[in-house]
């Protein structure tokens, strides 16, 4: 597992982005697995910044979601699906053909799960999948002790994690208690993983993660698995990491042919 540690939110925004127009120049119909949450903005819009610029050509890129509310009526504003079309989806001037996700609304929500684990080996696979992570140490909606082997599913939303995204609603009443999320088995078929963390808020979850030991119990740590997982956090977000001198050290010296 790679560590990189950016000054700041934008700092990280750029490296990611930058890292995707690498993988879009090298394959230009890659699959990006993205995330929602606060967390991911800057990334998008360094892409969409990219992509006006001319620095890279987005026009044939394909986007998948990571997990879903359900429950919402189609296009609510917070459903990931909308979140995802207005913030990477529209910038990025794709249509919405280009975009996949699963389907929260679906009366038949098992099927709905197993349709898009299907729909996503179908299209080739995840090449560069981005996580949040949240401060119960959750990948997608993978809540504490979820199956390090797990495929999309139903999961029941923490208390703590209605609580995070109840910013988003009018009221904590109206946050979903059940989601549909790509396991985390699911998400380590990724080619690449980039994990985004800032602010202090995430700290512990990130030294958990990084530095624990592999644990259902903290979801992300599945990361440690995984060949190629790049995570990416700001100084409050890996100020509880213990080596942190020997993260910043590593990625000073690394190869300028490599990127994340
Ligand atoms: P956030 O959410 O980026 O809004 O903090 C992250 C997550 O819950 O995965």
């Amino acid at each position: 597992m790679e560590i990189v540690i950016v000054p700041d939110a934008a700092a990280g925004g750029e490296l990611i982005a930058s890292a995707i127009a690498g993988l879009l120049t090298r394959k230009p119909d890659a699959l990006l697995g993205v995330a929602t949450g606060s967390t991911p903005l800057p990334i998008y819009q360094a892409l969409a910044a990219k992509a006006s610029a001319g620095d890279v050509d987005v026009s044939r890129a394909r986007i998948c979601q990571l997990d879903e509310y359900v429950g919402l009526p189609p296009g609510h504003p917070e459903s990931y699906r909308s979140v995802v079309l207005r913030e990477v989806v529209e910038p990025l001037g794709l249509s919405a053909s280009s975009f996949m996700g699963p389907d929260g609304s679906a009366e038949d929500i098992a099927a709905a799960c197993a349709d898009y684990d299907r729909a996503l080996a179908g299209a080739g696979g995840v090449d560069l999948q981005l996580l949040g992570i949240g401060t119960d140490g959750h990948i997608g909606f993978n809540e504490p002790c979820s199956s390090l082997s797990s495929r999309t599913r139903i999961k029941t939303l923490t208390e703590q994690t209605r609580v995070d995204n109840a910013r988003f609603f009018d009221s904590l009443d109206e946050v979903p208690h059940h989601v549909i999320t790509q396991g985390i088995g699911t998400i380590l078929e990724a080619r690449h993983l980039v994990l985004l963390a800032t602010g202090e808020a995430k700290a512990e979850a990130v030294a958990l993660t990084v530095e624990g030991p592999l644990a259902a119990v903290v979801p992300a740590s599945a990361l440690q698995l995984h060949p190629h997982a790049t995570v990416v956090v700001d100084e409050a977000a890996a100020s509880k990491l213990k080596l942190t001198d020997y993260f910043r050290a590593t990625y000073a010296a690394k190869p300028a042919w490599q990127s994340i």
